[in-house]
């Protein structure tokens, strides 16, 4: 059954209080709360200029931590791979000593943000970070550690408090330190979420809209199929790589300005499989802003069509799903009150999101449960706020 959901960070605070405490013998004075994610839908579409729905998640990072007088950086991490470190220590980055990436691999996303933060010089601080996002399952662990860590920076030495620079300086991070070429999506919601609503983000303008998502009769259930997914591998860079390959062919900026009917001409110089690419961008763009009228009109049947038009099309042109991802949508498209399905985030693995009928949530569980060859993890989920400061 779905882990229950805590309001926000609270117990989580705690925890990462009392090891800050054990870790440094003294209280954290600082403290900030980023969320996960789950994308409903426009998957792939961000670094195509395009459109996505997302809504942050009550599962998400905390971090607590103090200054210190010295210009020493320790944190310390109740999540990290199995294989690494909890602890790291490094000295704050300086303009003729920048910070780079290394090991521990958890510790580049903190580094990265402290290296691209807008504020500072960033001064010695001890820190733990404590978080409850699965890590690679698609949810935006990365993301959430990333803002939660920026927006601990903002309270040790505040910055000019632009939220889309925030964002796009976690990005950078990502991409600099974690060498994920990832679009603009995940810290964008980890940043700009509010509860009660999913955001769709044009990710070219980077304009949100606000959808209401509170209806009390309707679910987002999160199913985790357990399978990791590594992003940093080479597929998806491969995709980033073939939608600027189509978009050029055709003589756009980006697949955002492309339309079917101009894809279909260029078919035959394109090669099948960029062609096919393409083709789940150019559909799932269009799909995502008609997702999100449907929204608009609780027309949740249309919504959940188009949901699984995004898994097919993920499946079958973009090629980033996997079998156990077909096996838990096939299973939830099996139960009645179900609207529709799909596999969530980057792929190869991680999760997939369902939009039911609230009533209908714990039958689905045990039914996708029964028909899943593996062992699923399920998360009932409301669209909650984005990052902010903890009191202490
Ligand atoms: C990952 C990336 C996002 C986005 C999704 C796919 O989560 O971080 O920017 O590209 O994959 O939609």
């Amino acid at each position: 059954m779905a882990e229950p959901q805590e309001p926000g960070s609270s117990s989580l605070l705690a925890a990462a209080r009392r090891a800050h405490e054990e870790a440094f013998g003294g209280a954290a004075v600082l403290a900030a709360w980023a969320p996960g994610r789950v994308n409903l839908i426009g998957e792939h579409t961000d670094y195509n200029d395009g459109f996505v729905l997302p809504m942050a998640l009550q599962l998400g990072t905390v971090l607590v931590g103090s200054p210190t007088q010295d210009n020493t950086i320790s944190i310390v991490t109740s999540s990290a791979e199995a294989d690494e470190p909890h602890k790291v220590q490094f000295p704050a980055p300086r303009p003729n000593s920048p910070l780079s990436p290394g090991l521990p691999r958890w510790a580049n996303y903190v580094k990265g943000v402290i290296q691209h933060y807008r504020g500072g010089p960033v001064p010695g601080f001890t820190a733990v970070v404590a978080s409850n996002v699965p890590l690679g399952g698609g949810l935006s662990s990365s993301a959430s550690l990333e803002v939660a860590t920026y927006t601990f920076l903002q309270q040790l030495c505040p910055d000019d408090g632009d939220l889309v620079a925030k964002a796009l300086a976690c990005q950078k991070a990502e991409h600099t330190f974690a060498g994920m070429p990832c679009g603009i999506m995940d810290q964008f919601i980890s940043v700009m979420g509010q509860e009660g609503h999913a955001l769709l983000i044009d990710c070219r303008s980077l304009e949100t809209v606000l959808v209401p998502l509170s209806d009390a009769s309707l679910a987002v259930l999160i199913t985790n199929s357990n399978v990791r997914h590594t992003l940093t591998g080479s597929e998806y860079p491969t995709r980033r790589r073939q939608c600027e390959e189509a978009a050029a062919a055709l003589g756009k900026a980006s697949l955002r300005d492309a339309t079917l009917p101009e894809l279909e001409e260029a078919r035959s110089s394109l090669g099948d499989e960029v062609f096919r690419r393409a083709r789940h961008v150019i559909g799932e763009i269009a799909r995502t802003s008609q997702a999100a009228q449907a929204l608009q009109n609780k027309d949740y049947k249309t919504f959940g069509k188009l949901m699984v038009e995004s898994h097919n099309s993920l499946r079958d042109d973009f090629e980033v799903s996997c079998p156990e991802l077909d096996e838990l949508v096939a299973a939830a498209l099996e139960v009645k009150g179900v609207y529709g399905s799909r596999m969530t985030g980057g792929g190869f693995g991680g999760c997939t999101v369902t939009l039911l009928e609230a009533e209908a949530a714990a039958k689905a569980q045990k039914h996708i449960q029964e028909k899943y060859s593996g062992t699923a993890t399920f998360y009932l989920t409301k669209p909650s706020a984005g990052a902010k400061a903890l009191p202490l």
